[in-house]
């Protein structure tokens, strides 16, 4: 058998990876009162052969919460919580990264007493949000102060080092999939005309703050930064997507983070660009793709150099013992689309490993 690349060790000068099969961060809608609790645990302990899990999109604050049920680390009770899950994890001889989050405007008033969701500007758009009445259409959220910015940015670094007494391996800045820091470095969701809007200079600022706070807690090699330039959902927009993002590879490049975790499609419909060939060239640490990837697209993309590692949402929600699935070519089972989000056991704790 060839050997393959992608259950090889990969990692950097903090963190060694035993293999390069990652799992994605995945929302699972089962934190009641915002907490993670024994059943997170053993969820994730189940899925510690990973090289690397990503938590679920983790709140920074109060003001971050835009999903029912999702887990937050900013209280002593959600730290608590979440102290079972690293335990668990490293037990089982797995390593961790919270994913940090602050859903801007694809918030709810349900969330906030009736009170607007925040964002970069006060632009109305077309999304949904999850909330515990079921799906809401989006209302048109209120535009931050630079007063507020700051003291998002220091929720960000507060979050961090909940995340370091936790005992989380690192954190992961989600840049991705319409949220917060997405929306300020997108110009259709930002229409600033101070030093957080306007230029790519200017709308950039967002993410990098964020990333230096959770630099400031964890250094450089322990922080993941992830970036989706194309999605479906989150009514985002963009009006030179490569320039916009490359900009962003740059400047994470300047800080020395160490993870880039990068989504795009490995099969994007013929004729589009590719992002990711060109993120990969500008960033010097560990480059991690994901989206769509199988076994053989993952073992591609890192026999050709495009990336570091993979990581995989779906694969690991049904298929707890992913690598070993793959070192042993065995049957993958499906994942179940109807309780990605419905709460409790089923489609969450109870698929089996293998035999
Ligand atoms: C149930 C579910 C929840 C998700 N929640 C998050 C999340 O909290 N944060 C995030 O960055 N991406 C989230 N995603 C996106 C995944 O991380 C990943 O990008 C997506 O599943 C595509 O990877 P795949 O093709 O390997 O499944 C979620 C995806 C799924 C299926």
């Amino acid at each position: 058998m060839p050997t393959s690349k992608l259950l090889s060790a990969v990692g950097n000068a903090e963190l060694t990876f035993k293999n390069r099969v990652f799992m994605a961060p995945m929302t699972r809608a089962r934190s009641e009162d915002h907490v993670a609790n024994e059943l997170t645990a053993t969820y994730y302990a189940q899925r510690a052969s990973a090289g690397l899990i990503f938590t679920e999109g983790t709140q920074i604050s109060s003001q971050a919460i835009g999903w029912t049920n999702t887990p937050g680390i900013h209280t002593a009770e959600q730290i608590a919580g979440w102290k079972k899950v690293t335990e668990a994890v490293h037990k089982a001889g797995g390593l961790i990264f919270a994913q940090l989050w602050h859903t801007g405007r694809a918030s709810h008033p349900d969330f906030h007493g009736g009170e607007l969701p925040v964002a970069p500007s006060a632009i109305p758009f077309d999304s949904q949000v999850f909330t515990a009445e079921g799906p809401k259409p989006t209302v048109t959220p209120r535009e931050l102060t630079i007063d507020e910015i700051k003291s998002t940015i220091a929720d960000y670094e507060a979050a961090a080092r909940a995340a370091k007494e936790a005992g989380f391996d690192g954190v992961e800045v989600h840049g991705a999939n319409g949220y917060l820091p997405a929306q300020f470095l997108e110009d259709g969701p930002n229409k600033r005309t101070d030093e957080y809007g306007g230029p790519i200079e200017n709308r950039a600022r967002f993410l990098l703050e964020a990333t230096d706070a959770a630099i400031s807690v964890f250094g450089p090699e322990r922080v993941s930064v992830r970036l989706s330039p194309r999605i479906p959902y989150n009514d985002m927009g963009d009006s030179n997507l490569e320039q916009t993002y490359m900009f962003a590879v740059e400047a994470l490049e300047k800080k020395k983070v160490g993870i880039l975790h990068f989504m795009e499609s490995a099969n994007l419909p013929e004729g589009a660009k590719p992002f990711a060939p060109e993120a990969r060239k500008r960033f010097s640490g560990l480059f991690v793709v994901n989206v769509d990837y199988d076994q053989q697209t993952a073992e591609q993309a890192i026999e050709s150099g495009l990336a570091d590692a993979v990581t995989f949402g779906r694969l690991f929600i049904s298929n707890p013992d992913l690598p070993e699935r793959f070192r042993t070519n065995a049957p993958l089972a499906p994942s179940d689309h109807d309780t990605y989000y419905s709460g409790g056991e089923n489609g969450y704790t109870d698929y089996p490993n293998l035999p």
